[in-house]
């Protein structure tokens, strides 16, 4: 099974397709991840990344599709993948079908987690995150055991630059202007599902599983 998590910044992508990729035993494939992960490294990839990471603009296409497109040839991908913040312009998104077209394949959901705008400021200063294994975590709704560690690798939980208030607002405005279109492009390949965001993350997940069947 081949999904697409789409929805802005801080809609709870990556909360959601943590839950799905257990589930349905399929790798999570996370671009913010893999940039994060590269930054901690100090990586050439991770130098040019962070610049436009934190002024809440989106990595250029020609940084973003060729690591993807890598990601998802890996044998872990062989029955599927759920990507998460990817793609993110129409540009990725004509680039991944044209490489799952090459090999016969194509996308079977794209799945987009809604969330007004007005909700996100507060989830988004509220999240703690770890840069060492990508949990996350939010300080009223899903606390860690222990304030400041992750629960799952002992590390510290931070609140990543590109949360402050003012850099939201940019991903957010980035986010209607680039990312927003492919509600209509996915609508247009007909594997668009829409899901409530703002419900309890179980119930969320609970109408997702529902989309792509138990
Ligand atoms: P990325 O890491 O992908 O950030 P994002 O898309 O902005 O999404 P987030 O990770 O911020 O949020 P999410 O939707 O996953 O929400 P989460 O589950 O954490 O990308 C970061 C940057 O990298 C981009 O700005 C860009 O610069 C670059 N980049 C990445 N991919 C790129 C690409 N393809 N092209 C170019 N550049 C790219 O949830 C958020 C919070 O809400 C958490 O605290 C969570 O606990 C809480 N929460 C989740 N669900 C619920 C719920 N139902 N109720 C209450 N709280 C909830």
């Amino acid at each position: 099974m081949k999904i697409i998590m789409l929805g802005a910044p801080g809609a709870g992508k990556g909360t959601q397709a943590k839950q799905i990729a257990a589930k349905y035993n399929i790798p999570h494939i996370s671009t913010g991840d893999i940039f994060r992960a590269n930054i901690k490294n100090g990586t050439e990839l991770g130098k040019k990344a962070k610049e436009y990471m934190d002024q809440g603009l989106l990595v250029p296409d020609e940084l973003t599709c060729d690591l993807v497109m890598d990601r998802i040839a890996q044998d872990d991908a062989k029955n599927g993948f759920v990507l998460d913040g990817f793609p993110r312009t129409i540009p990725q998104a004509e680039a991944l079908t044209a490489a799952l077209t090459k090999i016969g394949q194509s996308m079977d959901f794209a799945i987009d987690v809604d969330v007004p705008d007005e909700n996100i400021i507060g989830r988004m200063s509220g999240r703690r995150a770890c840069l060492k294994c990508g949990a996350t975590y939010h300080i009223v709704s899903i606390p860690p055991k222990q304030e400041g560690i992750c629960d799952t690798c002992g590390s510290e939980l931070v609140l990543r630059d590109d949360d402050q208030p003012d850099t939201v607002k940019k991903r957010l405005d980035v986010y209607h202007a680039q990312t927003q279109p492919l509600i209509e492009y996915y609508s247009k390949q007909g594997i668009l599902k829409s899901v409530s965001g703002t419900q309890p993350m179980e119930t969320v997940f609970a109408n997702i599983v529902e989309i792509l069947g138990e």
